[in-house]
């Protein structure tokens, strides 16, 4: 008689998960003899459900990395950059909320150009969140975790007039590049180049080009008539 390979009976259950994670026999991928002194391993496709665990790193904080920075420098360089993430994600959203409530003559326009500029906003958080990681840390993700820390100001819930969209997103613009400048020129001084270079020719360089074109939107100039 063949020996029992496995056993639906004692497959990970929706229930009980968390609980078979820590016990694999039970979960019926331990090893096995099959009777004839080998061992043999349990297969099952049932994934592994409802799984949680330790926080295995806390925010603020970084691991080792080889990279030439010392703990400090990548430490500061984090803590920086966490603080224009959440200002950029919030700029980000904010892009979109104004993208999608646009109205008016340059309805068009605006909403072609303010999406235009969220996807390049949101590129950015990509870069930043990830040069957190490639310094060792944590990169601020949540959107509360997000709104915990974001300098920005909230926009009521509802539509304010154009101009005022318009320069809502040139104020949150202005707030990131001071920050940025300072961040830029500080990790600089410690030596995180790389930093540096992300932000002085990414954030900085996209933040002032994009300001431009909001702030040429508010010139009041006559349309038809000179
Ligand atoms: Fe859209």
């Amino acid at each position: 008689m063949p020996p029992r390979t496995s056993s639906t009976a004692s497959r990970p259950s929706a229930r009980s998960g968390a609980r078979s994670a820590r016990t694999p026999r039970t979960a019926g991928t331990g090893p096995v003899g099959d009777g004839n002194g080998h061992a043999r391993r349990q297969v099952s496709s049932q994934p592994w459900l409802h799984q949680r665990g330790a926080e295995v790193q806390e925010f603020g904080t970084v691991r080792q990395f080889p990279l030439g920075l010392s703990h400090d420098a990548r430490l500061y360089s984090c803590e920086r950059l966490d603080q224009v993430l959440a200002d950029t994600q919030i700029l980000y959203a904010l892009y979109k909320k104004h993208h999608w409530l646009m109205r008016g003559a340059t309805f068009y326009q605006l909403h072609l150009l303010l999406d235009k500029h969220a996807g390049e906003q949101l590129e950015l958080v990509d870069m930043i969140a990830e040069r957190v990681q490639t310094l060792g840390g944590v990169a601020v993700g949540d959107p509360r975790h997000v709104a915990e820390i974001t300098t920005i100001p909230r926009p009521p819930n509802g539509a304010e007039e154009v101009p005022a969209m318009l320069s809502r997103l040139l104020e949150a613009h202005e707030t990131i590049l001071i920050d940025a400048h300072d961040a830029a020129a500080r990790t600089a001084e410690m030596g995180d180049d790389g930093t540096n270079d992300l932000l002085v020719s990414d954030v900085i360089r996209t933040g002032e080009m994009q300001a431009w074109f909001l702030a040429e939107h508010l010139v009041d100039t006559p349309l038809v008539r000179a």
